[in-house]
């Protein structure tokens, strides 16, 4: 029995049983009520860029992308740009692989001047691994005993990150994964008087079965074993807290989370724990694809269902997401504003 005393529910029932649903009755009302924000500015677009004209084209499974010219990347870059996303992601795919890759090579590091001098208001972060790079496609380097060289991997890290961020970019992104390398990326960019450069680091990467269509548009598919011996078991969310602590403290600027769907748990303890950082996570090619693939079925609404997904990881906690759909989502209105509504 309700008494004096209680406090008053959020809800209070009427007498005619409408509730909630009070606040949901037109765009205006839904609107105001809206709890989570997602802008174009909370979104990064990924952008690969291949060495060789002949690897350009429509990527496998990822509806929309495709692998770019250094000119299309550019006018990739113009469009982020003019629709106000967070930044882009660039990744290179180069035309000859390597077992010890000095270099991201010229075509990347022109990829970024150009971006830098002709879309100068767009953020630019790079990718920092060696699996594009490598002739057996891990993120490492393997020394003469066949077992991975762990320094001679943090300081080809180092290397690349001082000579993109050379070229103008104006944040790294280590993505290997690997202990030690965010500390390592840290020390050489101080060491070249970058001090300023800002670290994105995937600092929790489970083991996934998603990230397919990405490797193969880098061409990044390990050639023997897989990536387990780096890369976190997906069944650990605990250890994602202690791997985000680590990168914190080897001076990573922002950390990210991903598969990010798949991971929300850990969007949202980090979060929690960790309440002054800045939160990354990365939808990443399988996640995507999964649903564009339903989409193309019709099984799946696509302009909704990218909605709901981009907006579920930013309640989760996730200051930035970068996606596939950065571009596609910022391009048109969000479905709500397609809605005749009520009033
Ligand atoms: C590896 C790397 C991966 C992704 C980005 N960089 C994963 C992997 O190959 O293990 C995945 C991104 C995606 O699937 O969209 N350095
Ligand atoms: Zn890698």
């Amino acid at each position: 029995m309700a008494c004096e005393n209680d406090p008053p529910t959020p809800f209070a029932s009427s007498p005619f049983g409408m509730g909630p649903m009070r606040l949901r009755r037109s765009p205006a009302l839904r609107r105001l009520v809206r709890q989570t924000n997602l802008l174009p500015r909370h979104l990064v677009q990924p952008l690969f860029v291949v060495e060789d004209a002949t690897l350009a084209g429509p990527i496998d499974g990822l509806r929309d992308q495709r692998r770019l010219t250094v000119d299309q990347a550019v006018e990739a870059g113009v469009r982020a740009q003019r629709l106000g996303l967070g930044g882009v992601l660039l990744f290179g795919v180069p035309a000859n692989k390597t077992p010890h890759p000095e270099t991201s090579g010229d075509f990347l590091l022109k990829a970024i001047a150009r971006l830098r001098a002709e879309v100068p208001e767009l953020l630019l972060i790079t990718d920092v691994c060696l699996c594009p790079y490598t002739e057996h496609g891990h993120c490492c380097v393997y020394g003469g005993d066949g077992s991975p060289d762990l320094e001679a991997t943090r300081r080809a890290y180092g290397r690349l990150a001082v000579e993109q961020a050379g070229a103008g970019a104006q944040m790294v992104a280590p993505s290997g994964m690997i202990d030690g390398t965010v500390g390592a990326v840290r020390g050489a960019l101080d060491a070249a008087g970058m001090v300023h450069m800002p670290i994105m680091a995937y600092s929790v990467k489970h083991a996934s079965g998603l990230y397919g269509p990405f490797r193969g548009a880098a061409n990044s598919t390990p050639g023997f074993g897989d990536r387990r011996w780096h890369q976190m078991d997906p069944a650990n969310a605990r250890e994602a807290l202690a791997e985000i602590e680590l990168d914190l403290a080897q001076g990573a600027d922002i950390v990210m989370v991903k598969p990010a769907v798949h991971a929300l748990d850990v969007i949202a303890s980090a979060r929690r724990d960790f309440p002054r950082a800045t939160i990354a996570a990365y939808h990443v090619s399988g996640e995507f694809s999964m649903l564009s693939a339903a989409a193309e079925r019709r099984w799946v609404d696509w302009p909704t269902a990218l909605h709901e997904t981009l907006y579920a990881i930013r309640r989760a906690g996730a200051d930035i997401v970068i996606t596939y759909g950065a571009i596609d989502w910022a391009s048109r209105p969000e479905p709500e504003q397609n809605c005749s509504g009520t009033t």
